[in-house]
C-alpha cells in the first residue's frame, strides 16, 4: 500500500522545479511530503537546487556554489520551465528557495507534511553540506530523536555511501535513504553495490531505488521488505510505474504529478487544490 506520495521537486511537472510555486502546488495537490535537493552557496546558504551548474534552470551560469545567495536571489529560476507562475505563488525573484524558507512553506501547509532531502555530491563526500542542513534543521527545533522540526518530519537521502554513512551517525535509520541507481558498470556500479551493502547492514532502512532499479532488481527490493525496510521509489509518474510499486510493496513514491498520482490510487482530490495554467 502507498502511505507518502512525495512530490519531486515539488510539483515539478506543472511548476518550475524546486521553486516556491512547485513547492506551493504540490501542498495544494495534497502531497504528503515533498522533496528536494540541497547544494551549498559560496557563501555557505543552502538552496534547493538539482543540477552542480546553474545553466539548465536558470538565466545564470556556472557553479551554484561559485555564486552568494544574493547573486543567486537576483536570477530568474522559471523562466525556462515557460509556465506562467500565478500571482499568489509569488514574483519571480521569489521563487528560488532556501532550506529555511522551503520549512516555511512546510509549516504554513496546516497539516503534518514529509521532507526528503536530498544531499547532492559528485565522486567526492564532503561533510560540510550535511553539517550545514543538521545545523539549520537543529535552529528550528529539529533534534534526532525524533526528526521533527516543528510539524514536518525530516528524512535524508542520498546516492553517495559515504554520506549515507556520514548521515548514519547523526540521524535515525529510520528517517535514513539510501537511493539507488540502476548501473551496470563503471563507477555507477561501484556506488551502487556500496549503497546495497549499506541497506542490508540496516545502517539505513529506507531504500530509494528509482524505477528502473526496481524492475531490474525485484529480489534485491523483495529482500529489503522482508528485512523490513521501507521502499521509497522515485520518480513515479505513470500508472505502469506506479503498478510497478504496488506489485512490488513499495510504500513511498516520489513524483512530478502528486495530484495524477493521488488520482490514479483512488484518493479525493485535495480540497483547496489548484491546478497549474
Ligand atoms: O528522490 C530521489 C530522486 O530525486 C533522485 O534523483 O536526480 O531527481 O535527484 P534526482
Ligand atoms: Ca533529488
Amino acid at each position: 500500500m502507498i502511505e507518502q506520495i512525495f512530490a519531486h521537486r515539488g510539483a515539478s511537472a506543472g511548476f518550475p522545479e524546486h521553486t516556491r510555486a512547485a513547492y506551493l502546488q504540490a501542498l495544494a495537490d495534497g502531497a504528503d511530503g515533498v522533496e528536494g535537493d540541497l547544494h551549498l552557496t559560496a557563501d555557505g546558504a543552502l538552496v534547493l537546487i538539482h543540477d552542480d551548474t546553474l545553466d539548465r534552470t536558470s538565466n545564470g551560469s556556472g557553479p551554484v556554489g561559485a555564486h552568494t545567495l544574493e547573486e543567486l536571489c537576483g536570477l530568474d529560476f522559471t523562466s525556462w520551465k515557460g509556465a506562467r507562475i500565478p500571482p499568489e505563488y509569488g514574483r519571480v525573484g521569489e521563487q528560488l528557495l532556501t532550506l529555511d524558507g522551503l520549512l516555511d512553506i512546510l509549516a504554513g501547509a496546516g497539516r503534518e507534511m514529509a521532507l526528503a532531502l536530498e544531499f547532492k555530491y559528485g565522486e567526492l563526500f564532503d561533510p560540510a553540506l550535511v553539517d550545514a542542513a543538521l545545523e539549520a534543521l537543529g535552529a528550528r527545533g529539529w533534534s534526532a530523536a525524533r526528526s521533527m522540526a516543528g510539524k514536518v518530519q525530516v528524512s535524508f537521502m542520498s546516492f553517495h555511501p559515504e554520506a549515507v554513512k556520514y548521515l548514519s551517525g547523526h540521524v535515525p535509520a529510520a528517517m535514513l535513504c539510501q537511493l539507488l541507481q540502476y548501473a551496470e558498470t563503471g563507477a555507477g556500479r561501484e556506488l551502487l553495490a556500496n549503497g546495497e551493502a549499506l541497506l542490508d547492514d540496516g545502517a539505513a532502512h529506507l531504500a530509494g531505488p528509482g524505477v528502473a532499479y526496481l524492475r531490474a532488481n525485484p529480489g534485491n527490493a523483495a529482500r529489503w521488505l522482508a528485512a523490513g525496510r521501507t521502499l521509497r521509489v522515485w520518480t513515479v509518474d505513470t500508472a505502469e510505474d506506479l503498478q510497478l510499486c504496488l506489485d512490488a510493496g513499495v510504500a513511498e513514491v516520489t513524483t512530478n504529478r502528486p495530484a495524477a498520482i493521488r488520482a490514479m490510487l483512488g484518493r479525493a482530490p485535495s480540497a483547496g487544490g489548484r491546478r497549474p495554467a
